[in-house]
Protein backbone atom coordinates (compact mmCIF):
# COMPACT_ATOMS: atom_id res chain seq x y z
CA UNK A 1 0.00 0.00 0.00
CA UNK A 2 1.15 3.40 -0.54
CA UNK A 3 0.36 6.61 1.32
CA UNK A 4 -0.15 9.71 0.19
CA UNK A 5 -0.29 13.01 2.44
CA UNK A 6 -1.57 16.41 1.10
CA UNK A 7 -1.05 19.60 2.76
CA UNK A 8 -4.37 21.42 0.96
CA UNK A 9 -4.20 25.80 0.90
CA UNK A 10 -7.30 26.99 0.36
CA UNK A 11 -10.73 26.20 1.23
CA UNK A 12 -13.01 28.17 -0.88
CA UNK A 13 -14.84 26.68 -4.05
CA UNK A 14 -12.41 24.37 -5.49
CA UNK A 15 -10.82 23.10 -1.80
CA UNK A 16 -13.73 22.51 -0.03
CA UNK A 17 -15.48 20.29 -3.03
CA UNK A 18 -11.89 18.89 -3.33
CA UNK A 19 -11.64 17.72 0.16
CA UNK A 20 -15.51 16.39 0.13
CA UNK A 21 -14.54 14.55 -3.18
CA UNK A 22 -11.61 12.73 -1.42
CA UNK A 23 -13.57 11.66 1.64
CA UNK A 24 -15.86 10.00 -0.60
CA UNK A 25 -13.42 8.35 -3.38
CA UNK A 26 -11.15 7.56 -0.38
CA UNK A 27 -12.35 3.94 0.71
CA UNK A 28 -12.90 3.02 -3.17
CA UNK A 29 -8.83 4.44 -4.12
CA UNK A 30 -7.82 2.12 -1.09
CA UNK A 31 -9.67 -1.66 -2.41
CA UNK A 32 -9.05 -0.58 -5.79
CA UNK A 33 -5.74 0.37 -6.34
CA UNK A 34 -4.30 0.28 -2.74
CA UNK A 35 -3.22 4.23 -2.16
CA UNK A 36 -4.18 5.19 1.01
CA UNK A 37 -4.89 9.30 0.64
CA UNK A 38 -4.75 11.38 4.11
CA UNK A 39 -4.96 15.55 4.17
CA UNK A 40 -2.97 15.98 7.85
CA UNK A 41 -3.11 19.47 7.17
CA UNK A 42 -5.90 22.02 5.62
CA UNK A 43 -5.24 25.98 5.66
CA UNK A 44 -6.49 28.84 4.14
CA UNK A 45 -4.76 32.51 4.12
CA UNK A 46 -4.22 32.77 8.22
CA UNK A 47 -5.56 29.58 9.93
CA UNK A 48 -4.37 26.30 9.66
CA UNK A 49 -6.03 23.07 10.97
CA UNK A 50 -3.02 20.29 11.89
CA UNK A 51 -3.74 16.60 12.51
CA UNK A 52 -2.98 13.06 11.23
CA UNK A 53 -5.87 13.13 8.76
CA UNK A 54 -9.13 14.65 8.40
CA UNK A 55 -12.59 12.87 8.46
CA UNK A 56 -16.02 14.13 7.05
CA UNK A 57 -16.15 16.91 9.92
CA UNK A 58 -13.11 18.88 8.71
CA UNK A 59 -15.18 22.16 8.30
CA UNK A 60 -16.22 21.54 12.22
CA UNK A 61 -12.79 20.40 13.55
CA UNK A 62 -11.35 23.60 10.80
CA UNK A 63 -13.71 26.33 13.04
CA UNK A 64 -12.99 25.04 16.42
CA UNK A 65 -9.18 24.45 16.62
CA UNK A 66 -6.99 26.27 13.41
CA UNK A 67 -4.82 28.50 14.33
CA UNK A 68 -2.35 30.92 12.96
CA UNK A 69 0.70 29.63 11.08
CA UNK A 70 3.74 29.46 8.79
CA UNK A 71 4.84 27.70 6.04
CA UNK A 72 7.85 25.79 8.40
CA UNK A 73 4.87 24.85 10.59
CA UNK A 74 3.26 22.69 7.82
CA UNK A 75 6.70 21.39 7.56
CA UNK A 76 7.04 20.24 10.85
CA UNK A 77 4.23 19.02 11.36
CA UNK A 78 4.69 16.89 7.98
CA UNK A 79 8.51 15.37 9.16
CA UNK A 80 6.78 14.22 12.72
CA UNK A 81 4.29 11.84 11.06
CA UNK A 82 5.78 9.18 9.42
CA UNK A 83 4.92 10.46 6.18
CA UNK A 84 5.71 8.27 2.74
CA UNK A 85 5.08 10.69 0.29
CA UNK A 86 4.03 14.34 0.44
CA UNK A 87 1.72 16.44 -1.98
CA UNK A 88 0.91 20.14 -1.21
CA UNK A 89 -1.68 20.80 -3.45
CA UNK A 90 -2.15 24.85 -3.92
CA UNK A 91 -6.10 25.70 -4.64
CA UNK A 92 -5.60 29.27 -3.57
CA UNK A 93 -5.33 32.22 -6.16
CA UNK A 94 -2.58 33.60 -4.38
CA UNK A 95 0.15 35.47 -5.67
CA UNK A 96 1.92 35.54 -2.40
CA UNK A 97 1.13 31.65 -1.75
CA UNK A 98 3.63 30.58 -4.76
CA UNK A 99 6.78 31.77 -3.06
CA UNK A 100 6.99 29.07 -0.53
CA UNK A 101 6.91 26.67 -3.56
CA UNK A 102 10.75 26.64 -3.62
CA UNK A 103 10.63 25.94 0.25
CA UNK A 104 7.95 23.31 -0.06
CA UNK A 105 9.97 21.28 -3.14
CA UNK A 106 13.17 21.75 -1.16
CA UNK A 107 11.46 20.32 1.94
CA UNK A 108 9.97 17.20 0.16
CA UNK A 109 6.86 17.94 -1.62
CA UNK A 110 5.21 17.31 -4.80
CA UNK A 111 3.23 20.10 -5.57
CA UNK A 112 -0.83 20.24 -7.47
CA UNK A 113 -1.56 23.15 -8.52
CA UNK A 114 -5.25 24.89 -9.69
CA UNK A 115 -3.53 28.51 -9.22
CA UNK A 116 -2.11 29.89 -12.48
CA UNK A 117 0.36 32.33 -10.81
CA UNK A 118 3.54 29.86 -10.80
CA UNK A 119 3.06 29.67 -14.46
CA UNK A 120 2.44 32.78 -15.64
CA UNK A 121 4.85 34.89 -13.86
CA UNK A 122 8.20 35.83 -15.81
CA UNK A 123 9.87 33.53 -17.61
CA UNK A 124 13.18 33.28 -15.27
CA UNK A 125 10.89 32.08 -12.19
CA UNK A 126 9.19 29.65 -14.64
CA UNK A 127 12.72 28.09 -15.37
CA UNK A 128 14.14 28.26 -11.81
CA UNK A 129 10.59 26.33 -10.48
CA UNK A 130 11.54 23.28 -12.97
CA UNK A 131 15.05 23.65 -12.00
CA UNK A 132 13.85 23.55 -8.59
CA UNK A 133 11.99 20.49 -9.11
CA UNK A 134 14.38 18.48 -11.01
CA UNK A 135 17.50 19.11 -8.36
CA UNK A 136 14.70 17.53 -5.65
CA UNK A 137 13.35 14.70 -8.09
CA UNK A 138 9.61 16.54 -7.52
CA UNK A 139 6.58 16.72 -9.31
CA UNK A 140 4.09 19.57 -10.25
CA UNK A 141 0.88 18.85 -11.89
CA UNK A 142 -1.68 21.65 -12.90
CA UNK A 143 -4.04 20.60 -15.50
CA UNK A 144 -6.78 22.91 -14.23
CA UNK A 145 -4.90 25.78 -14.90
CA UNK A 146 -6.37 25.79 -18.56
CA UNK A 147 -9.80 24.79 -19.34
CA UNK A 148 -10.65 23.69 -15.75
CA UNK A 149 -10.97 19.16 -15.77
CA UNK A 150 -10.93 19.04 -19.45
CA UNK A 151 -7.90 17.10 -20.50
CA UNK A 152 -5.81 20.09 -22.08
CA UNK A 153 -2.01 20.14 -20.74
CA UNK A 154 -2.18 16.35 -20.64
CA UNK A 155 -3.28 15.85 -24.22
CA UNK A 156 -0.16 18.94 -25.72
CA UNK A 157 2.47 17.07 -23.75
CA UNK A 158 1.23 13.44 -25.42
CA UNK A 159 1.25 15.19 -28.68
CA UNK A 160 4.85 16.66 -27.87
CA UNK A 161 6.21 13.61 -26.75
CA UNK A 162 4.56 11.58 -29.41
CA UNK A 163 6.60 13.31 -32.32
CA UNK A 164 3.38 15.15 -33.45
CA UNK A 165 4.05 18.88 -33.92
CA UNK A 166 1.66 20.90 -33.06
CA UNK A 167 0.95 24.29 -34.90
CA UNK A 168 -1.69 26.03 -33.74
CA UNK A 169 -4.03 26.03 -31.00
CA UNK A 170 -7.57 27.87 -31.15
CA UNK A 171 -10.21 28.29 -29.16
CA UNK A 172 -12.71 29.93 -26.55
CA UNK A 173 -10.63 29.78 -23.04
CA UNK A 174 -13.11 31.38 -20.77
CA UNK A 175 -16.38 29.81 -18.67
CA UNK A 176 -17.65 33.21 -18.25
CA UNK A 177 -16.87 34.63 -21.80
CA UNK A 178 -18.21 31.65 -23.28
CA UNK A 179 -21.51 32.19 -21.89
CA UNK A 180 -21.47 35.88 -22.59
CA UNK A 181 -20.72 35.25 -26.41
CA UNK A 182 -22.90 32.45 -26.59
CA UNK A 183 -26.04 34.13 -25.27
CA UNK A 184 -25.48 37.80 -26.82
CA UNK A 185 -25.11 35.91 -30.63
CA UNK A 186 -28.26 33.64 -29.72
CA UNK A 187 -30.85 35.79 -27.78
CA UNK A 188 -32.19 39.42 -28.76
CA UNK A 189 -30.86 41.07 -25.49
CA UNK A 190 -28.60 44.12 -24.60
CA UNK A 191 -24.95 43.23 -24.25
CA UNK A 192 -25.47 44.60 -20.42
CA UNK A 193 -28.39 42.56 -19.85
CA UNK A 194 -26.40 39.69 -20.75
CA UNK A 195 -23.54 40.54 -18.85
CA UNK A 196 -25.22 41.05 -15.77
CA UNK A 197 -27.03 37.58 -16.50
CA UNK A 198 -23.47 36.49 -16.32
CA UNK A 199 -22.45 38.26 -13.20
CA UNK A 200 -25.85 36.62 -11.04
CA UNK A 201 -25.16 33.75 -11.95
CA UNK A 202 -21.59 33.71 -10.39
CA UNK A 203 -19.53 32.96 -13.66
CA UNK A 204 -17.85 35.97 -13.88
CA UNK A 205 -15.22 37.70 -11.08
CA UNK A 206 -16.70 40.07 -8.47
CA UNK A 207 -15.49 42.93 -10.62
CA UNK A 208 -16.28 41.01 -14.37
CA UNK A 209 -13.46 43.76 -15.93
CA UNK A 210 -11.54 40.92 -15.02
CA UNK A 211 -13.24 38.98 -17.56
CA UNK A 212 -13.89 41.08 -20.27
CA UNK A 213 -9.83 42.60 -19.69
CA UNK A 214 -9.00 39.39 -21.98
CA UNK A 215 -5.85 38.71 -19.38
CA UNK A 216 -7.26 35.52 -17.90
CA UNK A 217 -7.58 34.68 -21.12
CA UNK A 218 -3.74 35.70 -21.88
CA UNK A 219 -2.97 33.62 -18.92
CA UNK A 220 -4.45 30.71 -20.33
CA UNK A 221 -2.72 30.56 -23.99
CA UNK A 222 0.51 31.37 -22.09
CA UNK A 223 0.58 28.54 -20.09
CA UNK A 224 -0.23 26.47 -22.96
CA UNK A 225 2.55 28.32 -25.33
CA UNK A 226 5.68 27.26 -22.08
CA UNK A 227 4.24 24.06 -22.58
CA UNK A 228 5.15 23.63 -25.94
CA UNK A 229 8.92 25.78 -25.35
CA UNK A 230 7.93 29.35 -26.32
CA UNK A 231 9.81 31.39 -24.15
CA UNK A 232 7.19 33.99 -23.87
CA UNK A 233 6.08 36.55 -21.24
CA UNK A 234 2.45 37.82 -20.78
CA UNK A 235 3.38 40.58 -22.01
CA UNK A 236 4.31 39.26 -25.71
CA UNK A 237 -0.03 38.21 -25.55
CA UNK A 238 -1.86 40.93 -27.75
CA UNK A 239 -4.76 41.32 -26.03
CA UNK A 240 -7.93 42.78 -27.60
CA UNK A 241 -9.99 44.44 -24.45
CA UNK A 242 -12.97 44.41 -24.40
CA UNK A 243 -13.40 47.13 -21.48
CA UNK A 244 -13.25 50.53 -22.89
CA UNK A 245 -10.09 52.78 -22.02
CA UNK A 246 -12.26 55.03 -20.10
CA UNK A 247 -14.06 52.73 -18.26
CA UNK A 248 -10.54 50.65 -17.09
CA UNK A 249 -8.64 51.76 -13.78
CA UNK A 250 -9.70 55.07 -13.69
CA UNK A 251 -13.27 54.14 -12.30
CA UNK A 252 -14.68 52.02 -9.46
CA UNK A 253 -16.09 48.66 -9.89
CA UNK A 254 -19.66 50.26 -8.59
CA UNK A 255 -19.24 52.69 -10.90
CA UNK A 256 -18.55 50.57 -13.71
CA UNK A 257 -21.23 48.54 -13.28
CA UNK A 258 -23.57 51.88 -13.22
CA UNK A 259 -22.53 52.53 -16.67
CA UNK A 260 -22.28 49.09 -17.51
CA UNK A 261 -24.84 49.98 -20.64
CA UNK A 262 -22.83 52.14 -22.03
CA UNK A 263 -21.21 49.12 -23.52
CA UNK A 264 -24.15 48.24 -25.49
CA UNK A 265 -23.74 50.82 -28.67
CA UNK A 266 -20.00 49.04 -29.54
CA UNK A 267 -20.69 45.34 -29.28
CA UNK A 268 -24.79 46.60 -30.40
CA UNK A 269 -22.68 47.53 -33.36
CA UNK A 270 -20.52 44.93 -33.63
CA UNK A 271 -23.29 42.72 -34.16
CA UNK A 272 -25.41 43.94 -36.51
CA UNK A 273 -22.19 44.15 -38.91
CA UNK A 274 -21.91 40.40 -38.59
CA UNK A 275 -22.40 38.59 -42.27
CA UNK A 276 -25.36 36.19 -42.22
CA UNK A 277 -24.64 32.61 -40.24
CA UNK A 278 -22.29 34.31 -38.35
CA UNK A 279 -21.45 34.62 -34.51
CA UNK A 280 -18.88 36.37 -32.08
CA UNK A 281 -16.65 34.45 -30.00
CA UNK A 282 -13.61 36.24 -27.70
CA UNK A 283 -10.99 33.46 -28.86
CA UNK A 284 -7.30 32.80 -27.89
CA UNK A 285 -5.09 32.02 -30.75
CA UNK A 286 -1.23 30.34 -30.29
CA UNK A 287 0.44 30.36 -33.79
CA UNK A 288 3.82 27.80 -32.67
CA UNK A 289 5.19 28.62 -36.11
CA UNK A 290 6.00 32.27 -35.60
CA UNK A 291 5.74 32.24 -31.88
CA UNK A 292 2.71 34.56 -31.71
CA UNK A 293 -0.25 34.69 -29.04
CA UNK A 294 -3.41 36.67 -29.76
CA UNK A 295 -6.50 37.41 -27.63
CA UNK A 296 -9.49 38.87 -29.84
CA UNK A 297 -13.01 38.80 -30.40
CA UNK A 298 -14.00 37.63 -33.84
CA UNK A 299 -16.61 36.68 -36.37
CA UNK A 300 -16.87 32.70 -37.08
CA UNK A 301 -19.18 30.72 -38.81
CA UNK A 302 -22.19 29.43 -37.17
CA UNK A 303 -21.94 26.26 -38.24
CA UNK A 304 -18.37 25.86 -37.20
CA UNK A 305 -17.19 24.21 -33.92
CA UNK A 306 -16.80 27.20 -32.29
CA UNK A 307 -19.84 28.64 -33.53
CA UNK A 308 -21.86 26.28 -32.06
CA UNK A 309 -20.87 26.61 -28.47
CA UNK A 310 -23.64 26.41 -25.50
CA UNK A 311 -23.56 27.87 -22.28
CA UNK A 312 -20.49 27.98 -20.40
CA UNK A 313 -18.59 25.29 -22.40
CA UNK A 314 -14.47 25.97 -23.75
CA UNK A 315 -13.46 24.48 -26.88
CA UNK A 316 -9.78 23.93 -28.15
CA UNK A 317 -8.70 23.35 -31.37
CA UNK A 318 -4.95 21.42 -31.39
CA UNK A 319 -3.97 21.50 -34.78
CA UNK A 320 -0.97 19.33 -35.57
CA UNK A 321 0.89 17.60 -38.49
CA UNK A 322 -1.58 14.67 -37.84
CA UNK A 323 -4.28 16.77 -37.22
CA UNK A 324 -3.74 19.22 -40.18
CA UNK A 325 -7.09 19.80 -41.53
CA UNK A 326 -9.49 19.09 -38.92
CA UNK A 327 -8.10 19.43 -35.63
CA UNK A 328 -8.52 18.09 -32.28
CA UNK A 329 -11.21 19.37 -30.56
CA UNK A 330 -11.56 19.27 -26.56
CA UNK A 331 -14.79 20.71 -25.74
CA UNK A 332 -16.64 20.62 -22.14
CA UNK A 333 -17.21 22.93 -19.46
CA UNK A 334 -14.56 24.96 -18.28
CA UNK A 335 -15.16 26.27 -15.23
CA UNK A 336 -17.17 25.44 -12.09
CA UNK A 337 -15.73 24.31 -8.48
CA UNK A 338 -16.94 20.46 -9.46
CA UNK A 339 -15.21 20.10 -12.28
CA UNK A 340 -12.46 21.64 -11.46
CA UNK A 341 -12.14 20.34 -7.91
CA UNK A 342 -12.35 17.06 -10.31
CA UNK A 343 -9.38 18.43 -12.20
CA UNK A 344 -7.17 18.78 -9.16
CA UNK A 345 -7.68 14.71 -7.77
CA UNK A 346 -7.02 13.79 -10.94
CA UNK A 347 -3.54 15.12 -10.66
CA UNK A 348 -3.40 14.08 -7.10
CA UNK A 349 -3.87 10.59 -8.39
CA UNK A 350 -2.19 10.52 -11.52
CA UNK A 351 0.82 11.76 -8.91
CA UNK A 352 -0.12 9.07 -6.56
CA UNK A 353 0.29 6.20 -8.78
CA UNK A 354 3.25 7.68 -10.55
CA UNK A 355 4.80 7.49 -6.57
CA UNK A 356 3.66 4.20 -6.26
CA UNK A 357 4.97 2.54 -9.37
CA UNK A 358 8.79 4.82 -9.46
CA UNK A 359 9.24 6.49 -5.74
CA UNK A 360 10.75 4.04 -3.29
CA UNK A 361 12.14 7.00 -1.27
CA UNK A 362 10.20 8.39 1.32
CA UNK A 363 9.53 11.95 2.51
CA UNK A 364 12.82 14.03 2.83
N1 LIG B 1 -13.73 28.26 -9.47
C1 LIG B 1 -13.46 27.84 -10.73
O1 LIG B 1 -14.34 27.61 -11.56
C2 LIG B 1 -12.02 27.65 -11.16
C3 LIG B 1 -11.74 27.09 -12.41
C4 LIG B 1 -10.39 26.87 -12.78
C5 LIG B 1 -9.39 27.23 -11.90
N2 LIG B 1 -9.71 27.80 -10.71
C6 LIG B 1 -8.64 28.21 -9.82
O2 LIG B 1 -8.75 27.52 -8.58
C7 LIG B 1 -8.19 28.32 -7.54
C8 LIG B 1 -9.19 28.44 -6.39
O3 LIG B 1 -10.38 29.04 -6.86
P1 LIG B 1 -11.64 29.23 -5.88
O4 LIG B 1 -12.78 29.60 -6.76
O5 LIG B 1 -11.77 28.05 -4.97
O6 LIG B 1 -11.16 30.51 -5.01
P2 LIG B 1 -11.80 31.04 -3.64
O7 LIG B 1 -13.16 30.49 -3.43
O8 LIG B 1 -11.60 32.52 -3.64
O9 LIG B 1 -10.86 30.39 -2.49
C9 LIG B 1 -9.53 30.74 -2.34
C10 LIG B 1 -8.99 30.09 -1.07
O10 LIG B 1 -7.58 30.32 -1.04
C11 LIG B 1 -7.22 30.78 0.28
N3 LIG B 1 -5.97 31.56 0.23
C12 LIG B 1 -5.76 32.78 -0.31
N4 LIG B 1 -4.47 33.14 -0.13
C13 LIG B 1 -3.86 32.13 0.52
C14 LIG B 1 -2.54 31.92 1.01
N5 LIG B 1 -1.58 32.83 0.83
N6 LIG B 1 -2.27 30.76 1.64
C15 LIG B 1 -3.23 29.81 1.84
N7 LIG B 1 -4.52 29.97 1.42
C16 LIG B 1 -4.82 31.11 0.78
C17 LIG B 1 -8.42 31.62 0.69
O11 LIG B 1 -8.37 31.82 2.09
P3 LIG B 1 -8.97 33.16 2.76
O12 LIG B 1 -10.44 32.93 2.80
O13 LIG B 1 -8.33 33.19 4.10
O14 LIG B 1 -8.56 34.30 1.88
C18 LIG B 1 -9.54 30.69 0.23
O15 LIG B 1 -9.73 29.64 1.16
C19 LIG B 1 -7.86 29.67 -8.18
O16 LIG B 1 -6.49 29.73 -8.50
C20 LIG B 1 -8.70 29.68 -9.45
O17 LIG B 1 -8.14 30.49 -10.49
C21 LIG B 1 -10.99 27.99 -10.30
Amino acid sequence: MTTIHLAIFGIGNVGSTLIHQIQKIKSELLKSQHIAIKIPVIANSTLAFFADDNEMNWKLDFEKFSEPYTIEDVIYHFEALNIEHAIAVDVTASDHFIAHYETLIESGFHIVAANKVANTLDYNFYKRLRNVLKANNKEFLYETNVGAGLPIIETIKGLRQSGDQITKVKGVFSGSLSYIFNQFSEEELPFHQVLNNAVNQGLTEPDPRDDLSGKDVARKLLILARELGIEAELSDVKIESLVPKQRNGNITQQQFNLQVQQLNGVFGALKSRLKNETVLRYVGLLNVVDGSLEVKLVAEPKASPLGQLKGTDNLFEIYTDAYKVQPLVIQGSGAGKTVTARGVLSDIIKLSTHLQKFYIGRFV
